[in-house]
């Protein structure tokens, strides 16, 4: 055991308890921050006249060579230590000596833990925020080559009408494009830096705050040192940013996995991204689409955790918030992962565009068509509604679809149908027909992907 606060002890500490304590096994993670934290105070302190000029240089060179050892392996962090700013404390001493007994002058675990977790949880947000771009850019690549590819449009997994498979990428493309947006805003709220809070009533050494912030590229300072140390609102906003995506995620999943099945075949997932049945040799699973829908929950879970673990604590700093590093690496690592292997299959996914077309062919995908069809012809919509529910159930008792029909059987409905009922009510129409904002004809869809197209260009 190799603690920063013997002093004041004379007992020593229950071996569980220590353990119970520790954070090393997990905040390890922290190295390469903690190390550019540290780097930036001491040079900061340096430039205040607290510390010289060359000592500085001995932290900073110590630093980054006890962050090289560990890179190369020579040097092993091990529970000997109670976090990694102690591994680094203890081992900066161990090089250079009285130098290395400076670096935490002015500073507190505290606001060094608030700042490691800001630096890290940055990065996450900008490697989040790149996965999605690549979300958008595979996404709207197969919506530009699928306008007129159709597919049904379901509501209650029911067939409704006849879209297309751009339509139905382009809505993926929205919700990926709104979580774009949030990560983009939780980056604008959380880039302050804390460094300089101290434990949480900031310090009497002339630091100098603003410098620090600039070091680390950061906006500023944060405002209020008891806050700087006590706040993870940064953390819940990214974690339930996190959790959207992934509900987006399983969404999509649980879309894809029906479409994969044996009685939709609208799609192949590719071999890399499938697995077999141990027992069942004609089995292809697809085991990826699962766990993502699968790890949804965890995520959540992750969220909930730490909304909780926050709620019942006061001002400032409380050990409890320790407890914010497991959930959100763990959100992070699974729903950042997720998007990789999931954008990744989604390239590779092979659309059925035959099977996508003939499913929107029955079902009766057309019925709003055909009942807008005598509509147009003068009938009022509610009349024209149960007609066509009649003809529906004529055509279910024959197993046919309206389209299937001869236009004297068609007349024995109404005599409103005219030759031009089958132009009418074929997929191309119901779809080429459907020219408003936001609907699926192949007109709409070219402008919502040059619209796309532009957005993507803008985030370059
Ligand atoms: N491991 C601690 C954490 O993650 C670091 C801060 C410790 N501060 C303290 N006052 N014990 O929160």
């Amino acid at each position: 055991m190799a603690q920063l606060w013997g002093g004041r002890f004379t007992g020593s500490i229950n071996e569980l308890a220590w353990s119970f304590n520790a954070s090393i096994t997990f905040d390890r993670r922290f190295l390469e921050v903690d190390v550019r934290g540290s780097k930036a105070h001491a040079t900061m302190l340096a430039k205040q006249g607290v510390i010289s000029k060359e000592e500085k240089d001995q932290i900073c060179n110590g630093l980054d060579s006890i962050l090289q050892d560990v890179h190369a392996g020579k040097l092993q962090i091990t529970d000997k230590y109670e976090d990694i700013h102690s591994f680094l404390e203890a081992n900066l001493i161990e090089r250079i000596g009285d130098a290395g007994k400076k670096v935490h002058t002015g500073r507190s675990r505290n606001d060094q833990v608030a700042l490691d977790m800001r630096l890290y949880a940055r990065d996450e947000i900008l490697r989040a925020k790149g996965l999605l771009l690549e979300m958008l850019k595979t996404l709207n690549a197969i919506m530009k080559d699928n306008t007129d590819t159709y597919m049904p449009g379901f509501t209650h997994l029911q067939k409704a009408q006849p879209v297309t498979l751009s339509h139905h990428a382009g809505a993926y493309f929205e919700m990926f494009k709104r979580d774009y947006g949030r990560m983009k805003d939780i980056y604008e709220r959380m880039n302050y830096c804390p460094l300089g809070a101290g434990a949480l009533a900031g310090t009497t050494y002339p630091l100098d705050r603003e410098y620090t912030a600039q070091l680390l590229d950061f906006y500023g300072p944060t405002m209020n040192s008891m806050d700087s140390v006590s706040d993870r609102d940064y953390l819940i906003e990214f974690m339930s940013a996190l959790s959207t995506v992934m509900m987006h995620l399983s969404r999509f999943s649980e879309e894809i996995i029906i479409w994969n099945s044996n009685e939709y075949r609208f799609v192949e997932i590719d071999d890399a991204y499938s697995t077999g049945s141990s027992i069942m040799p004609q089995k292809k699973n697809p085991d990826i689409a699962e766990l993502v829908r699968g790890k949804t929950g965890r995520v959540y879970g992750d969220l909930m955790s730490l909304l909780t673990t926050m709620k019942g604590i006061p001002l400032a700093y409380n050990k409890d918030m320790q407890e914010d590093k497991e959930a959100f690496f763990d959100a992070a690592d699974n729903t950042l992962n997720c998007l990789t292997l999931f954008t990744d299959m989604l390239r590779t996914l092979k659309f059925n565009k035959e099977n996508m077309a003939k499913s929107a062919m029955m079902g009766f995908t057309n019925a709003t068509d055909a009942a807008d069809y005598l509509v147009n012809k003068g009938m009022p919509f509610r009349d024209a509604h149960s007609v066509i529910g009649r003809l529906v159930l004529y055509c279910i008792d024959r197993k046919c679809a309206i389209d299937d029909l001869e236009l004297s059987q068609l007349k024995e409905f109404s005599e409103l149908f005219e030759e031009d009922i089958f132009d009418a009510i074929s997929l191309e129409t119901c779809v080429n027909k459907r020219l408003t904002i936001g609907a699926p004809s192949p007109t709409m869809m070219k402008k919502v992907i040059e619209l796309n197209e532009e957005f993507i260009a803008q985030q370059a």
